[in-house]
C-alpha cells in the first residue's frame, strides 16, 4: 500500500517536472532497432539517437527512404545498418532478424514504429488493407519482440518501445481496423510490461507511445477538431523529442498531448453516449472526413 503511494507520487512528480531535470540513463553504443526507419517518426527518431551516439539499425520495406535516413546518419559519422524488410511477413521478420544477430549483434533497444493507415470506413476499407494494418500495425510487432526481447532478459537490460496511438485508446470512426491494430498493440505493451515487471526483470524496460495526429504525412488530409488548441495536430520534431525523453527517463507510457491522459480518463468514468456527445462536440468524429494520407507515386 505504501510503495503505491509512493509510486503515485513519483508519477505526480515526473509529469510536472520538466524532463531536463529528471535523471536519464545514458545510450551510448548501445543497439538500436527501428522499424519504418524510412521516413516520418522513424527517420527522425533514427536521427536523434544516432546523435547520442547509439548504433543504429533500421528496418523498412521502402529501401530508398531507409538509405536516405542512412545517409542522414552518416554525414555526421553516425554508425548505421539498414535492412529491408516487409513487416507484414512474419518469415521475413525472422530471417533478418537472423542475420541482424549475426551481422550486429544483440539489440538492447526495440522501436516498433512502422505503421499503415486504411484511412476508410469500414464497410469500405478492402478486406487485403484490414490484414495489412494488422500485420504491420501489432502482428510484427509480436515476431520483432519474440526475436530480440530473449537477449535482454538473458542479459537484465534492454528496451521495448511501440510506437502506437491515441486511436489505441479511444476508438475513431474511419478508423476502424487502424484503431483495432493500435489497441492490441497497447494491450501487447500492457502485457509485457507486466510479464517482465512479475520476472523480476527490471533492467528490462517497455515504453508504450500514445500520440494523437502527426504532421508527418501519413495521415493527410486529417482535419483539426473544435479545440486544436487542446488537442493540435503534433509536430514531428515535440514528438520524436518526447518519445526520446521517455526512453532515457524509462518512461512506461506516453501520451501526447497531455489532455489525452485526460481524455482516456474520462472515456472510462463516462456512461458510453455521454462520451460519444462528447467526441461530436470536440469535433472528432469528423476529424478524417477528408482523410488523404501520404500520396503515392500514382497520385
Ligand atoms: N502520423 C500520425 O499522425 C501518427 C499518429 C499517431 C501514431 N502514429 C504512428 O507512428 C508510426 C510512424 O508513423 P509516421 O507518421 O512516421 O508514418 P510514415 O508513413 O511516415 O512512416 C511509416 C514507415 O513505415 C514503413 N512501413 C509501412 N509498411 C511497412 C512494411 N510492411 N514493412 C516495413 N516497413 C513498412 C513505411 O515505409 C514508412 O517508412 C506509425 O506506427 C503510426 O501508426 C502516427
Amino acid at each position: 500500500m505504501l510503495l503505491t503511494l509512493y509510486y503515485i507520487l513519483v508519477g505526480i512528480i515526473k509529469a510536472i517536472l520538466p524532463a531536463k531535470l529528471l535523471p536519464k540513463k545514458s545510450v551510448t553504443k548501445e543497439k538500436v532497432l527501428i522499424t519504418g526507419a524510412g521516413s516520418g517518426i522513424g527517420r527522425a527518431l533514427a536521427i536523434h539517437l544516432a546523435k547520442l551516439d547509439c548504433e543504429l539499425i533500421l528496418w523498412d520495406i521502402n529501401e530508398k527512404g531507409n538509405e536516405e535516413t542512412a545517409e542522414k546518419i552518416k554525414k555526421f559519422d553516425g554508425v548505421v545498418h539498414t535492412y529491408t524488410v516487409d513487416l507484414s511477413r512474419k518469415d521475413e521478420i525472422y530471417s533478418t532478424a537472423d542475420k541482424v544477430k549475426r551481422e550486429v549483434g544483440d539489440v538492447n533497444i526495440l522501436v516498433n514504429n512502422a505503421g499503415v493507415v486504411t484511412g476508410k470506413r469500414y464497410l469500405q476499407s478492402p478486406d487485403g488493407l484490414i490484414e495489412k494494418s494488422m500485420s504491420v500495425n501489432v502482428m510484427a510487432h509480436f515476431w520483432t519482440t519474440k526475436a530480440f526481447l530473449p537477449s535482454m532478459l538473458e542479459k537484465n537490460h534492454g528496451h521495448i518501445v511501440s510506437i502506437a496511438s491515441s486511436a489505441g485508446l479511444v476508438g475513431v470512426n474511419g478508423l476502424a481496423d487502424y484503431c483495432a491494430s493500435k489497441f492490441a498493440a497497447v494491450g501487447f505493451m500492457e502485457s509485457l510490461s507486466v510479464e517482465i515487471a512479475t520476472a523480476g526483470k527490471e533492467g528490462v524496460h517497455t515504453t508504450v507511445v500514445c500520440p494523437y495526429a502527426i504532421n508527418t504525412g501519413m495521415f493527410d488530409g486529417f482535419k483539426d477538431c473544435r479545440f486544436p488548441s487542446i488537442l493540435p495536430i503534433l509536430e514531428t520534431e515535440y514528438v520524436v523529442e518526447k518519445i526520446v525523453d521517455a526512453i532515457l527517463t524509462n518512461q512506461e507510457a506516453l501520451y501526447l498531448p497531455r489532455a489525452v491522459y485526460l481524455l482516456t480518463a474520462m472515456k472510462g468514468l463516462m456512461p458510453v453516449k455521454a462520451g460519444l456527445l462528447l467526441h461530436k462536440f470536440f469535433g472528432t468524429t469528423s476529424v478524417m472526413d477528408e482523410f488523404r494520407g501520404r500520396p503515392t507515386k500514382s497520385d
